[in-house]
């Protein structure tokens, strides 16, 4: 929701600015704008649409200051248009703000305001900032430091969340950010500073970052930064470095970054599997480090996410109940959060988040916090704001996942979960020691197979361009393949703006096969041996009906009932949506690339969901 970006330091600031916004759109594309710092006044160009356009304005090819800050805009308060682009200024053109996040008593504020003499030339929240600035500097008596005193008393005033950067005309060599609840991390270079809302945008530039933690502000030169608390008292920080490579950032010669990221997979599976899986090994998860009297403790274990977070808790919760005899309730994030949920220190709550921004998914942790539970949280975002707020945190090192469908961390965060499953069953003793050792082979074999999955993308490629322009398509399956029906039908829908709907094959003659017509197309899902039998007559009444079929499958089954069949190898039903998933996130690909949509960026998303 909102990237943002800012560069301190020496060069040319515009076209680093740029830059980050275009690695950042992900985040937003409803419009994008850039402030720099030009001979003592503050130069601010914006317009709506894509990043891109920022090209086309008049004079921004002659900026030259060195000095500014950058924002890509997700839309919540009034409409994708220029005047609603960030960065936004006060009434008397001293301070330019970008903000990331949502200030819910922005009304009051700007109330508060208005009688005070200033005005509002847009819809958005954020435009209170700046002015809100000027209001506490001008009231200060321009004494040291008064910059940055006016920032921390406008931010005490501010309830909601934010992610800021703010350019002052009367301090032009210096840039001051601060965040609460949204992301935001600090690039240190030599002689120049950087400021993104993630680490991928800037790593061109920098592997060395700090991380800042809600309440944080800090001061930056182009040689120095200075860190202040909630109180602005200041604070030391441990400078992080980023092992990511460059190129994981880049598109590598892929078309798309969703197609990069489906094929990244039988190496961020690995990834994943790290040194915890080792073959004959006990499962390593030495971080956590659980007695058999906590595992015993738990009477339930939650897994709470959102979207394909979500989903990849779905998967997982037949394997956690087989395999450690505990009952899992998954839950949506956003449900969770405003129900009173039956949790208390005998509850184990594990979120589940990719970015670990998801305003939804940290609200839920807080309050099961509240509530005495013990919670993990499972991140693919070193230091992510869902990390820090978990008593444990364990990474899918899938690498950055820059395509705004998830894929890769679909998979990794299964793969992960089922780990952390056969560990809690190795301290539980809960299984023999041969059903978990099968498994734990299987899980090593996964790589590879997911390779071989990988090959068969001409096939679905060519099914993908048949059913193109269908309106509507549905998903069968059973068990754990139902979950990958549920989100393979998210893939669809989100990247093809084709209606889709997942069912629990036995469902279907509760209501859902009067929607089964002539011509339509159900894509069913056959992994689990002990249900391919039922699914199978499931499907057969769909095709009776006049249904077209796409199946994936690992069994024997008759093929010359179907349209398209995609054979996969097999693997333990348990863990199978991490190889089944695969032929389907290829199958939304195509169809969204043969439509002509913009596979990376649909519309109306963003990658980080950091507002509720
Ligand atoms: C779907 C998708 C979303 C996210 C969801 C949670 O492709 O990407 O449904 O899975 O917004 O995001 P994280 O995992 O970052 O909490």
């Amino acid at each position: 929701m909102c990237g943002i970006v800012g560069y301190i330091g020496n060069k040319k600031a515009s076209p680093i600015l740029i830059d980050g916004l275009l690695k950042l759109e992900y985040r937003g594309y409803d419009s994008a704008g850039i402030s720099t710092m030009e001979n003592g006044f503050i130069s601010n160009m914006k317009d709506k649409g894509r990043v891109k356009n920022l090209y086309e304005i008049p004079g921004i090819d002659d900026l030259k200051g060195v000095v500014g800050i950058a924002h890509t805009r997700w839309a919540t308060h009034g409409k994708p248009a220029k005047e609603n682009s960030h960065p936004h200024m006060d009434n008397h053109n001293i301070f330019s703000v970008v903000h990331n996040g949502i200030i819910e008593n922005y009304q009051e504020l700007k109330e508060f305001l208005v009688q005070n003499g200033y005005h509002f030339l847009s819809q958005t929240d954020t435009e209170i900032i700046p002015n809100l600035i000027h209001y506490y500097y001008v009231k200060q008596d321009k004494c040291h430091d008064s910059l940055l005193k006016a920032v921390h008393l406008a931010c005490n005033d501010l309830k909601g969340s934010y992610a800021i950067e703010v350019l002052c005309k009367d301090a032009p060599d210096t840039l001051i950010v601060a965040r609460k609840d949204s992301p935001l991390v600090i690039g240190v270079g030599e002689d120049e500073n950087y400021v993104s809302s993630d680490i991928p945008a800037i790593l061109s530039y920098t592997k060395n970052f700090y991380l800042l933690n809600d309440g944080d502000f800090a001061k930056l030169s182009k040689h120095s930064i200075s860190f202040y608390d909630v109180n602005l008292a200041p604070i030391e920080k441990e400078l992080k470095s980023i092992e990511w490579d460059v190129s994981a950032c880049e598109k590598d010669g892929y078309e798309d970054f969703m197609l990069k990221e489906i094929y990244e997979q039988p190496k961020s599976v690995r990834e994943t599997i790290g040194s915890r899986l080792k073959k004959g090994e006990k499962v390593n998860f030495e971080d956590i480090g659980f007695t058999k009297e906590t595992l015993q403790h738990f009477h339930k274990i939650y897994l709470v996410a959102c979207g394909t977070a979500m989903h990849a808790g779905l998967a997982i919760k037949p394997m956690l109940e087989k395999l450690c005899h505990i009952d899992v309730i998954v839950d949506i994030a956003s449900e969770f959060r405003y129900r009173e949920p039956l949790i208390d220190d005998k509850t184990l709550c594990i979120y589940i988040s990719q970015s670990g921004e998801t305003a939804d998914t940290i609200a839920a942790l807080k309050l099961s916090k509240m509530k005495g539970a013990k919670t993990i949280a499972i991140s693919n975002v070193i230091g992510s704001s869902i990390t820090r707020e978990a008593d444990y945190t364990i990474y899918t090192h899938a690498g950055p996942e820059i395509a705004v469908a998830s894929t890769k961390a679909y998979t990794s965060q299964i793969t992960l979960l089922a780990l952390l499953c056969l560990y809690f069953a190795e301290v539980l003793e809960s299984v023999p020691y041969d059903v978990i050792n099968t498994i734990k082979e299987e899980l090593l074999l996964l790589p590879e197979k997911v390779s071989e999955v990988l090959k068969d993308s001409e096939q679905i490629k060519n099914f993908a361009n048949k059913v193109y322009e269908e309106k509507d398509i549905f998903f069968l399956g059973r068990g754990t393949d139902y979950t990958v029906s549920q989100e393979a039908s998210l893939k669809l829908k989100e990247i093809s703006y084709i209606h889709s709907e997942a069912y629990a094959a036995g469902e279907l003659k509760h209501g859902p096969i009067a929607l089964i017509e002539n011509g339509i197309t159900v894509v069913g899902i056959l992994t689990d041996p002990n249900l391919v039998e039922k699914s199978v007559s499931n499907l057969q009444e769909v095709i009776t009906r006049g249904a077209k079929t796409l199946i994936i499958t690992n069994q024997e089954i008759n093929q010359t009932n179907y349209d398209e069949v995609i054979t996969i190898p097999y693997t333990n039903p348990l863990i199978s949506p991490i190889l089944s998933i695969i032929p389907l996130q290829l199958f939304s690909y195509y169809i969204s690339k043969e439509k002509g949509l913009d596979v990376d960026k649909p519309r109306n998303l963003a990658k980080s969901v950091t507002v509720e």
